[in-house]
């Protein structure tokens, strides 16, 4: 997985839980305590390490892993995209428009560099504010995905309804 995520978790908890806290993510995963993924932005990162380390951040932050979702989709959405990411955000003006752009965005960063495999989606239109969307990706990281939904939310200041109805699929409401 793109270090981009590694680095964005870095800030995420950074920022919420402090930086002693990072270095325990890290060391408790045999990493430097002093290691930063600034410089892996754009690196591909092993997929097992990677989700290795997420899983094993719960226990370092004595949380759920459904709160450290929700903390790097907030943080993703509303602080580090708009700073790395801006020119993706360009005429979005809501939550909707942007889960719709999602397909396109992740096309856009996969071919910057080889090696991405990012995730996939298929809507299908209920009515004319309601989706229902499938993730396709072989991460099974469906529920980090609706939290990087709730994320938009945030910085929209919209409001979307959520029901999950399978493992990989989800009718959003919108608000807007
Ligand atoms: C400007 C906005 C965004 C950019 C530039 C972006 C870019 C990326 C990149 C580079 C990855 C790593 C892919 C890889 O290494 O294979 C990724 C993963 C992911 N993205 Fe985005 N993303 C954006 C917004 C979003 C939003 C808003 C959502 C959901 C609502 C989302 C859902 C995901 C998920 C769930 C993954 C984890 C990988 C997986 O499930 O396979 N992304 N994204």
């Amino acid at each position: 997985m793109r270090g981009t995520i590694h680095y964005c978790l870095e800030e995420t908890i950074i920022s919420k839980y402090g930086k002693e806290k990072w270095s325990e993510c890290l060391t408790s995963m045999g990493l430097p305590a002093s290691h930063s993924f600034a410089s892996q932005i754009i690196d591909d990162i092993d997929e097992d390490l990677t989700l290795k380390f997420i899983l094993n951040v719960p226990s370092i932050l004595n949380c759920t892993l459904q709160q450290v979702f929700d903390d790097f989709g907030e943080y993703w959405c509303c602080i580090y995209a708009p700073k790395l990411y801006n020119m993706f955000y360009v005429g979005v003006e809501n939550t909707k428009q942007m889960v719709l752009k999602l397909s396109s965005i992740h096309h856009t960063v996969a071919k910057v560099r080889q090696g991405a495999t990012p995730p996939q989606f298929n809507y299908k239109e209920i009515s004319s504010n309601e989706l229902e969307i499938s993730y396709i990706s072989e991460r099974n990281l469906f529920d980090l995905y609706l939290s990087l939904v709730k994320g938009l939310d945030k910085y929209f200041s919209n409001e979307t309804k959520i029901e999950k109805t399978s493992d990989n699929s989800a009718i959003l409401t919108f608000s807007h």
